[in-house]
């Protein structure tokens, strides 16, 4: 008895899963008579477009300016030295080293580690700062190249 419920049960399993891969077969030769791509990425900035800010920051870091050794791609050194000197360097220091990001015990951590080590937490704060720290959101600051030079040349500091 059990043994033949269970196995109905088994058959219509299969049935139902069969149905949906039938319904999902004549889908997809729908689909492929159509012009359009099956799968649509909205536009950046699109209603359809639902990541935040802070996401789509984050996503440009990881997908378009990091190499594979984590190091900024495309920064102008230069002009990151620059900007930082005029921008940062009054509270940070001219060698980044004002401020100890490393909690009590551990060894010193300033800009120039950040930046080499932990790309993605240096990015999250420049773009948007931390107002319980007292560190100020730059996105709406500079353009985006001022921030990559910025992150690029801190990567080159002490
Ligand atoms: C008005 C002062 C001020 C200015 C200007 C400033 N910062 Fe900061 N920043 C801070 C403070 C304060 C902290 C938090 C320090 C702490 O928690 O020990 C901080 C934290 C940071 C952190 C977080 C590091 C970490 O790992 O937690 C980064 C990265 C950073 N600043 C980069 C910059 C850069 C780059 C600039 C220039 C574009 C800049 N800051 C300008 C005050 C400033």
């Amino acid at each position: 008895m059990k043994f033949a419920r269970l196995a109905s049960t088994g058959i219509l399993a299969l049935a139902a899963y069969g149905m949906l891969l039938g319904i999902s077969a004549f889908a997809g030769s729908d689909k492929a008579t159509e012009s359009k791509p099956a799968v649509q990425k909205p536009e950046p900035g699109s209603p359809g477009d639902t990541l935040t800010r802070e996401d789509a920051r984050m996503a440009l870091l990881v997908y378009k300016l990091l190499d594979k050794d984590g190091k900024i791609k495309g920064a102008n050194l230069k002009r990151g030295e620059k900007l930082f000197m005029q921008n940062c360097k009054p509270c940070h220091g001219d060698d980044g080293h004002r401020f100890n990001f490393s909690n009590f015990n551990e060894p010193p951590a300033f800009i120039g580690d950040r930046a080499r080590k932990e790309m993605p937490t240096f990015w999250y704060q420049l773009n948007f700062g931390d107002d319980d720290r007292g560190m100020q959101a730059y996105i709406d600051e500079f353009p985006l190249q001022d921030l990559i030079d910025i992150a690029g040349y801190a990567q080159t500091m002490p």
